[in-house]
């Protein structure tokens, strides 16, 4: 069997573990959410963090009570955040201590092809190899997480997902909330069984919503403002979220960095692998009262509570949030335009770009350094009503960010109008990006980052050349 074959996982997706028992049940808002630790440097110089990392099986606390098998980064459930500076390159060193291929992808980060985590480009059982990530890019939430073609979905839906913050000088001149009042949450979907099994399963409910690897937790904030950065980790998952008083919050960034200006909003909607950089200001909260964060698109079956937020008392706050946040770049005219239609295609049994499944041996986009493209995404796939959410589409880009113009021939919302690499494409919709490609050559993938739509294939091979 040669390897690409190999990788397509059609039996195993045929023989996926199902359940006929009720997942287990949790007593809402019973654990405390955890904030994933930050990765300390293992070495440094003067422009290079150094860093080391072991994937390895190991078990977390999910549910209080329970205990769950987890694939883990560094053995923590998300794995640690790496946090970066601009311009000072970060070399980290996995070792693969699991018992099934990986390769780890930065999302968001414009890297070298040989580090960037292309799907064949595996990490072995047993084997240890360094990533470089030169930074050169702004401020921005970015995430890293498995990417072995055909084991993506499983592989991060076990736990092989972590973030990874850029940080740069503009960003220390906004004086945005900060230190403890700056916090990730890693927000993705799990089936857990009564026994604490994590099931991974493509075709059944998963309703246990899980922050920062905890099952509906609380969190004690204080009466003043937080940063929030929002990651969508779920393998295929969309969310709508709000406040369950229907209170304000600003978004302040999406996937690339921050937005032009603050957009106030009272629902923040995200498919899976999309950021959103928020503030939210619990100084209108009394002490001692608490509101819910909730998805509003959970099935009429599930809870839709994800998270508690539990207001303490008024804490000092110099923080704000400027008018203007960045300037945005302005789009270089395009030269090439493209076209990608994304589909499930019932004969094959596969999702399909352009009627085609992945194959890595063939190139299908030939793309030239320094050209401005404009892209044209069309999910042709209709509506399927729930709980099939297979239908709806997204679209993620490797190497570089884009621009989205417009969606169904209207522009975007300004909080869709900033630095992205992922988009969502809803079943009929079409979407138009604009995108550069810049520095590295080499090849690459783009794909649909509903992670059991891009290990059935619903993925291309890109070439940059000079
Ligand atoms: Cu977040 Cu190609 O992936
Ligand atoms: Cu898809």
């Amino acid at each position: 069997v040669g390897g690409i074959v190999a990788a397509v996982p059609v039996e195993a997706a045929v023989a996926e573990l199902t359940s006929t028992a009720d997942p287990a049940s949790a007593t809402p808002f019973a654990a405390e959410m955890p904030v994933p630790t930050v990765l300390r440097p293992t070495s440094r110089t003067r422009d290079t963090d150094f860093y080391d990392i072991r994937m390895f099986d190991t078990t977390a606390e999910v549910i209080p009570g329970l205990v769950t098998g987890v694939r883990t980064y560094n053995g923590s459930f998300p794995g640690p955040t790496i946090r970066a500076a601009r311009g000072r390159q970060v070399v980290v060193r996995h070792h693969n201590g699991l018992a099934v291929d990986t390769s780890v992808h930065l999302h968001g980060g414009h890297v070298p092809a040989g580090h960037d985590g292309h799907p064949m480009d595996l990490l072995k059982p047993g084997a240890t190899r360094e990533y470089h990530y030169p930074n050169a890019q702004a401020a921005a939430s970015l995430w890293y997480h498995d990417h072995a073609h055909g084991l993506e979905a499983e592989n991060v839906y076990r736990g092989l997902h972590a973030s990874y913050v850029v940080t740069d000088e503009h960003e220390r001149g906004l004086k945005l909330p900060s230190g403890k009042y700056e916090v990730e949450l890693q927000l993705r979907d799990a089936r857990i069984e009564q026994d604490g099994t994590l099931t991974f399963t493509r075709a059944q409910s998963r309703p246990h919503l899980l922050v920062n690897g905890r099952e509906r937790p609380h969190f004690r904030v204080a009466a003043r403002k937080y940063r929030f950065r929002v990651y969508n980790v779920s393998v295929d998952r969309f969310m709508s979220l709000r406040l369950a008083d229907g209170g304000e919050f600003v978004q302040i960034g999406s996937d690339g960095g921050f937005l032009a200006a603050p957009v106030g909003l009272t629902e923040l909607r995200l498919s899976a692998g999309e950021r959103a950089d928020v503030v939210v200001d619990f100084s209108r909260y009394k002490p001692g009262t608490s509101v819910v964060l909730q998805n509003t698109s959970a099935l009429a079956t599930e809870n839709p509570d994800v998270l508690r937020f539990d207001v303490g008392f008024p804490a000092y706050d110099d923080s704000r949030v400027p008018p203007v946040l960045l300037a945005a770049a302005a789009l270089p005219p395009a030269t090439v335009e493209r076209r990608f239609v994304l589909e499930w295609n019932a004969a094959q049994a596969r999702y399909t770009i352009n009627g085609q499944v992945y194959d890595p041996a063939r190139v299908d986009v030939q793309a030239k350094l320094g050209t401005t493209e404009i892209w044209t995404v069309v999910n042709a796939d209709a509506p399927a009503p729930a709980p099939n959410f297979h239908l709806n589409h997204n679209f993620h880009t490797h190497q570089t960010q884009f621009r989205v113009l417009d969606r169904n021939g209207v522009p975007v919302r300004p909080a869709e109008a900033g630095q992205k690499d992922v988009v969502m494409v809803a079943p009929g919709d079409t979407v138009r990006l604009a995108l550069t490609w810049k520095n590295f050559t080499g090849r690459y993938v783009v794909h649909c980052h509903q992670l059991p739509h891009s290990d059935y294939s619903q993925m291309l091979e890109i070439e940059i050349t000079a």
